[in-house]
């Protein structure tokens, strides 16, 4: 993020307009600023009773958060999480509170764009025949399914002691629909191909999905060329001949786990921006697919491209500002151009940069364009 907010601020300077930025704290460090100080105090001065109280009113999205998101335009989110919270209870995981926020905000819809830009070709694992021209978007549902669906739980067994833990995948109809139209209309701009992939052979919860989205294609977009597959095939199909595929729409936990893997079609999951949209009257939320890497944090080592290029996401889709997207994606593909690397995506030859430097490399590239 640190990385960014000055790249905009250039876009800003450039285009003559300016950007307000105001910070909310979200994840661990909601936990940790908001709560942390009244909870020490707590328990060494107050019984267990109000000290218990306290301990549930520890929030990793706080309501001060959701009011500023409320109130703001577009939400350019980092990334959550960490060592320090990982053993935390469910409630008190910075996981928690990403899901929470996407929840409130009403963001069902979770686009993923994978689009293999030729200066890295190389740094992929896959052959440079079978990525080239590689161009898919993704579309993930994201606030059902299996992630929010209830009962779930971990119960122990009264007699015999056996733990059983369990979470359930559920889809309405509606739920269904309004995700397709989105996908339907995303294919539409595109080259016009949607795949739908589910797991329609085994859940029923993916049968019902199958169905809603064969009629709603059929309802009134005959244009777009609808096909379904299979998940397990579709993580496979991936990786052999992935120029099949132009857009894909799936449920909240497929589209987690297929999103993750063609980010190895780009070479990096630090490549990798999204947008998360729901009424088009609220803000979305505009962040990049990978996790916080906490095992590199605050050495200056972490890709920034992108949350660089989910700024540009956020440009085009919540503040009608397509010039300016488009200029900050050419400022980072030429700053791929001159040879500028991150770890994550070095090769023999390149000029290796630290994340504050890549992004002042953006920031110059998109005052010289
Ligand atoms: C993602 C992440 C999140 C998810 C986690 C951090 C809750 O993996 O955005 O893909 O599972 O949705
Ligand atoms: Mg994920």
């Amino acid at each position: 993020m640190q990385a960014t907010l000055p790249c905009l601020n250039a876009l800003g300077k450039k285009n003559g307009f300016q950007f307000t930025f105001r910070e909310a704290d979200i994840g661990g460090i909601a936990i940790d600023r908001h709560n942390g100080i009244k909870f020490t105090y707590l328990l060494i001065f107050i019984n267990y009773r109000t000290h218990y109280f306290f301990l549930l009113s520890l929030d990793p999205f706080p309501d001060v958060t959701l009011d500023l998101c409320k109130s703001a335009d577009s939400i350019l989110l980092a990334s959550i999480g960490g060592y320090k919270w990982d053993n935390n209870p469910r409630n008190l995981r910075p996981e928690t509170g990403l899901l929470k926020m996407r929840k409130s905000l009403g963001l069902f819809a979770n686009l993923r764009p994978a689009k293999v830009v030729p200066q890295l070709i190389n740094s992929s694992t896959l052959k440079p025949e079978i990525i080239n021209g590689v161009d898919i978007m993704i579309v993930r549902e994201l606030t059902g399914g299996i992630y929010f669906g209830t009962p779930k739980g971990i119960e122990v067994d009264p007699v015999t002691g056996i733990k059983k833990g369990y979470s359930t995948g559920v889809y309405t109809e509606p739920e269904i629909e309004r995700i397709a139209k989105i996908a339907l209309n995303v294919a539409r701009k595109r080259n016009k191909k949607l795949c739908s992939v589910d797991k329609a052979n085994v859940l029923d919860v993916s049968q019902l999905w199958r169905e809603v989205v064969i009629k709603t294609h059929a309802k009134e977009f005959s244009d777009v060329e609808l096909s379904h597959m299979y998940v397990d095939n579709c993580a496979m199909q991936l990786i052999r001949w992935p120029k099949q595929f132009d857009t894909i729409v799936t449920g909240n936990m497929f589209g987690d786990i297929l999103s993750d893997e063609a980010s190895m079609l780009v070479g990096s999951l630090g490549m990798l921006p999204s947008a998360s949209l729901g009424d088009p009257s609220g803000p979305g939320v505009f962040e990049p697919c990978h996790g916080s890497a906490p095992d590199i944090a605050g050495q200056n080592k972490a890709n920034p491209l992108a949350q660089i290029l989910s700024a540009a996401m956020m440009l085009r889709y919540d503040l009608s500002r397509g010039d300016e997207a488009d200029q900050l994606e050419k400022a980072v593909e030429k700053v791929l151009d001159l040879g500028f690397r991150t770890g994550d995506i070095k090769e023999p030859g390149c000029k290796l940069l630290g994340t504050k430097e890549m992004g002042e490399e953006v920031t110059k590239a998109i005052l010289s364009l």
